[in-house]
């Protein structure tokens, strides 16, 4: 059996492979060139961002675009202009990234996250059902690491409650589920930009939704909540979550390429897992795309069978960055990060769930709520980012890594 480099064997690559990489081509530089040549910066006084909202609205195929500074900042308006506020709960998802539960804080409603399948880590639907309260003001969903969740029963639920879906698809863009892409399904559909996702315009997002009132209320709080035509005339608590014109000029080259991009993070992971299922290595599980839809394998999530090996993951993990594959693993499920047992996001306070509107339950135990998101979580390999530029060499390396070292570590 060959020895690990971090027993002191020979690594698998000299040079580390990053889990992600960014692609960027000439479109991309000329583009930003000819923003700074313009002189206008911001979206107001420019046309790349708003250019760039038109290319998504053509791509999406449907719907009324937002464009914003990221993909926080739409979660966050969609939540406004949903009328989400202090007393109310939001439903989220504990797989994704912390940001696509705690807008809701901003808005001083309690996350409340529901619990995941076991296999793809997508947030379950009789969870949801049994966390729904008179509370509950919206359900977020992620569509997590580029894979679609399904969809209908979760709209059916909503529909019959009366409670609005936000699709977080800030991982899946050009993902589709039953033939329609992500996005297009809830009240909103939120994306992200920022550099690593599946188009990149460094920083970056945007909103989706078929409501034209809901995109007018989303996009003005984007903009300070300024009245146009009324000179420096504020009617809410707005914020400045604009697009950049750099970031709108880097969007419109990025999207040109989309389908190609993402026909390469297909074969990528389709080849990635041809290799590695050829080995039949004991305890590793490999992703298959749901059968409803199209992943845009914005990461390829590979699940150990701990009891299989001698080691903790971390300990694997270790090992395969030794390497020199740049694979990563979530660390936890969002709802036991410090901050949900501390409960002091404002000030010395415990708002928002000690305030006054708010009649739920005291002292919500957070890390009682998705114990199949930490089993997932524990489980999780991030093999690849999948990105656009790996070569089949780049990948052949990963197979190498990874059978070596779950090799070493077996049981
Ligand atoms: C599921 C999910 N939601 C929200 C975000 C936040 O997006 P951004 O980093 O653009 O703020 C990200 C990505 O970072 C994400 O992966």
């Amino acid at each position: 059996m060959e020895k690990p480099a971090i027993n002191g064997g020979k690594r698998t690559r000299e040079n580390v492979l990053p889990l992600f990489d960014v692609d960027i081509g000439d479109e991309e530089a000329k583009n930003v060139l000819a923003v700074l040549k313009s002189r206008d910066l911001v979206q107001t006084h420019g046309t790349w961002a708003n250019q760039f909202g038109k290319l998504v609205k053509d791509y999406l195929g449907s719907g009324n675009i937002v464009m914003a500074n990221n993909g926080t900042s739409t979660m966050h308006l969609a939540l406004i202009a949903l009328g989400v506020g202090p007393g109310d709960e939001v439903i989220c998802s504990p797989l994704g990234w912390i940001s696509s539960g705690t807008p809701s804080l901003y808005q001083n409603a309690v996350p409340i996250y529901a619990d995941v399948d076991p296999v793809y880590g997508f947030i379950d639907v009789e969870d949801v059902r049994s966390k729904i309260t008179p509370r509950t003001k919206a359900i977020c969903v992620v569509h997590p690491w580029g894979l679609p969740a399904d969809l209908d029963p979760l709209l059916e639920l909503g529909e019959e409650k009366g409670i609005p879906i936000v699709e977080d698809a800030a991982e899946a863009f050009g993902a589709t589920y039953k033939g329609k892409k992500v996005g297009l399904f809830g009240s909103f559909g939120s994306f992200s930009t920022v550099w690593n996702k599946i188009i990149t315009t460094g920083e970056g997002g945007f909103l989706v939704t078929d409501d034209e009132n809901l995109a007018q209320v989303a996009g003005h709080y984007a903009s300070f909540a300024k009245v146009p035509g009324k000179g420096d005339y504020f009617d809410g608590l707005g914020y400045n979550y604009r697009m950049t014109e750099m970031m709108g000029a880097l969007g419109v080259a990025q999207i040109k390429r989309v389908e190609e991009v993402i026909k390469k993070r297909r074969a990528n992971a389709d080849y990635l897992r041809k290799q590695l299922s050829s080995l039949n290595i004991q305890g590793l599980n490999l992703p298959e795309e749901p059968e409803w839809g199209r992943g845009v394998w914005w990461k390829f999530t590979v699940l150990l069978d701990l009891d299989k090996f001698t080691d903790s993951k971390d300990e694997i993990l270790k090992a395969i960055q030794a390497e020199g594959i740049g694979v990563a693993a979530p660390v936890n499920p969002d709802n036991l990060q410090p901050f949900y047992s501390t409960k002091q996001v404002y000030g010395n306070t415990s708002c928002p769930w000690d305030c006054h509107y708010y009649n739920g339950p005291k002292n919500i135990d957070y890390s009682l709520m998705c114990p199949e998101a930490k089993i997932y979580s524990d489980r999780a390999l991030w093999l690849t980012g999948c990105g656009p530029r790996l070569t089949n060499p780049d990948l052949d390396s990963i197979v190498v890594a990874v059978d070596k070292i779950l090799n070493w570590y077996k049981k």
